[in-house]
């Protein structure tokens, strides 16, 4: 057993020996670990400070991903790193703390009529009588008609109903008794929740009104184990203890958003009564403890398609004893719920225009069509527009690059909150990438040409200096490499191919394409001039581009208020023809072609 002392936060710990970055995890340290511990992305960076324990030889993969003179300063990283002994005080260097990222203000609101599957009637009992000793369950089918309640709230209805002197609030989630409250009470509340693969965000909603009185949102702690999801699909399928260590986290994650929003928003957490929730096939298999395995191996089956709800303790959510999780229905593969969010808020599915939604992430989703005919995929996109496998790639936090323009040779950025760049986000890249084509830097195939300018070092490996040292939060200059580049142009192609594929499944080309639906945060900050330049969007005119920012959270709502949404949903992923990108025999020739600018 080690006592480990963690700067700068001052946290001190007892592990067992082991590898660092699962005892930081267990520990519940963020730390950035892109690659889940395979030791390629090299963001685990740890420094040993002093230390009275033993740790493995500084093995290839840390070689390959420290400076020489990192290395002699005691850096080493995390998920290379195993230690026994008494004690050691370890730092976490910033560039390899996870943050939480920023999220667009920008949600839609779509209009719909109230039926949420929760109601709440305050009711006067008649009393027991020696004439009418009837049972407690059937005095209250005389006002409900026959209806479901779980043994927990049946052990407990005698008490309550003579508690409340036969005067209460029953709370009914479709036809099952969920809580009975003493006297009049309205406080009505439900919970929707996008899941991401890097952030997971909620809004607490007034079921009464329907609108948001809270949100937040948090980093996806699962983030830990794998910045894609296919290495938490890896690690969760190893055993059933890493598939509850996943479910926990995500679980743990939302129970600590439930705490904050109903602190600023002053409601009780026992008076949410139900939670909506989106998330990819994946994210929705592991917030629901479901074997996740099969959905990334052909021929790609989710475990179930239609929507479902399950008891809110049974999940471990913090809401009401007898609450409700539910989540809307996924489409296929990794096409989930949070793709038939994005359908109910964008509407796409009942407009005579042909139109597009793309919410880029990790994982891309992409839908296209209108009433008639509907087309969905998922591209593999990666973490690059996360900012990993870059040097200076970040996501978007504080003090990340997010536009980049260059006027006459010079770089003029911007950096999130205005702090002092500390990397690129996915944003700034686009920008970047674009902009280094448009002054001639670089080639459609991302090569440095050769120009003379002072933000070019060619040795030893071609790189473009964006931040000089002295502008940086860590006195050291934030380049872009062609391997960096190149690294992006292929996550732009993986998109770009996924939309290609489905405009020609659909027979039209862009100039038949009616709208664009940019969904999600991402999307909320992109320069659609620079993302049509690298092909990353359709060229089509700005005003036919839409940002609808959270959307996945937003289609929750509308599912968490209206049983109409959820039925209407339910209809329409039985429709949806989903695409198989990975065995779509073309897919790899436009892949190729996708990925010059
Ligand atoms: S190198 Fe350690 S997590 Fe990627």
């Amino acid at each position: 057993m080690v006592s480990i002392r963690l700067e700068p936060i001052g946290k001190v710990f007892k592990a067992d020996d082991g590898n660092l970055l699962e005892i930081l995890r267990q520990a519940g340290v963020s730390i950035r670990s892109d690659c889940g511990g395979k030791g390629i992305c090299g963001k685990c960076k740890i420094v040993i400070v002093e230390a009275n324990a033993t740790f493995s030889e500084i093995s290839e993969a840390e070689r390959k991903n420290l400076t020489e003179e990192e290395i002699k300063s005691g850096y080493r990283l995390a998920c290379q790193t195993t230690i026994s002994g008494k004690s050691a005080t370890i730092f976490i260097p910033k560039e390899s703390k996870a943050e939480v990222r920023k999220i667009s203000d920008l949600y839609r609101e779509a209009k719909i009529e109230l039926k949420p599957a929760i109601r709440k009637f305050f009711v006067k009992l008649q009393k027991p009588t020696l004439a009418d000793n009837s049972p407690d369950y059937e005095r209250l089918t005389r006002i409900f008609g026959e209806f479901e309640i779980p043994l927990e709230l049946l052990r407990k209805l005698p008490k309550k109903l003579r508690e409340a002197d036969w005067e209460i609030t029953a709370t009914f989630w479709k036809n099952t008794l969920i809580d009975i409250e003493k006297g009049k009470s309205e406080e009505c509340y439900g919970l929707a929740v996008d899941i991401g693969s890097s952030k997971i965000v909620c809004h607490l909603v007034d079921i009464n009104s329907g609108k948001t009185v809270a949100k937040g949102y948090e980093e996806n702690p699962q983030v830990a184990y794998g910045e894609d999801i296919v290495s938490r699909v890896t690690y969760a399928s190893k055993s059933p203890e890493n598939l509850k260590k996943l479910q926990k986290a995500v679980v743990d994650a939302i129970n600590g958003i439930i705490a904050k929003l109903c602190k600023d928003a002053k409601v009780e957490k026992e008076r949410i009564y139900e939670a909506m929730v989106v998330g990819n096939a994946v994210m929705h298999h592991l917030f629901f403890g479901i074997e996740p395995k099969y959905i990334s191996v052909s021929p790609f089956t989710p475990a179930i398609r239609k929507g479902v709800s399950f008891s809110a303790k049974e999940i471990g959510l913090d809401i009401c004893k007898q609450g409700v999780v539910s989540s809307l229905p996924l489409i296929a593969g990794f096409v989930g719920a949070d793709a038939v969010a994005n359908i109910a808020i964008t509407g796409v599915h009942k407009e005579d225009k042909l139109s597009m939604v793309i919410d880029i992430g990790t994982n891309t989703e992409i839908i296209l069509g209108n009433k008639d005919r509907l087309l969905a995929c998922s591209t593999p996109s990666g973490p690059a527009f996360e900012g990993a496998h870059m040097a200076y790639g970040i996501k978007a936090v504080s003090g990340a690059i997010d536009s980049v323009r260059i006027v006459e040779g010079n770089v003029e950025y911007s950096t999130i909150d205005n702090e002092k760049p500390k990397g690129i986000c996915g944003t700034g890249m686009i920008d970047l990438v674009a902009e280094l084509y448009k002054n001639g830097f670089i080639n459609r195939y991302g090569k440095f040409k050769e120009k003379e300018s002072d933000r070019i070092i060619f040795s030893p490996t071609p790189r473009f200096v964006v931040a000089r040292a002295e502008e940086t939060e860590f006195g050291k200059p934030i380049t872009v490499s062609e391997k960096d580049i190149n690294e992006f142009l292929l996550a732009k192609a993986a998109i770009k191919a996924g939309w290609m594929l489905l405009m020609r499944k659909m027979g039209i080309d862009e100039s038949k394409l009616e709208k664009i639906y940019l969904a999600g945060s991402f999307g909320r900050y992109i320069n659609v001039e620079n993302a049509k330049l690298i092909g990353l969007l359709p060229n089509i005119p700005p005003e036919k581009i839409d940002y609808a920012g959270d959307t996945a959270v937003g289609g929750a709502k509308m599912a968490l208020l209206s049983l109409d949404v959820r039925d209407e949903m339910e209809k329409v992923v039985q429709k949806v023809e989903y695409v198989e990108l990975s065995v779509e025999k073309d897919f790899h020739s436009v892949f190729i072609r996708a990925i010059p600018i």
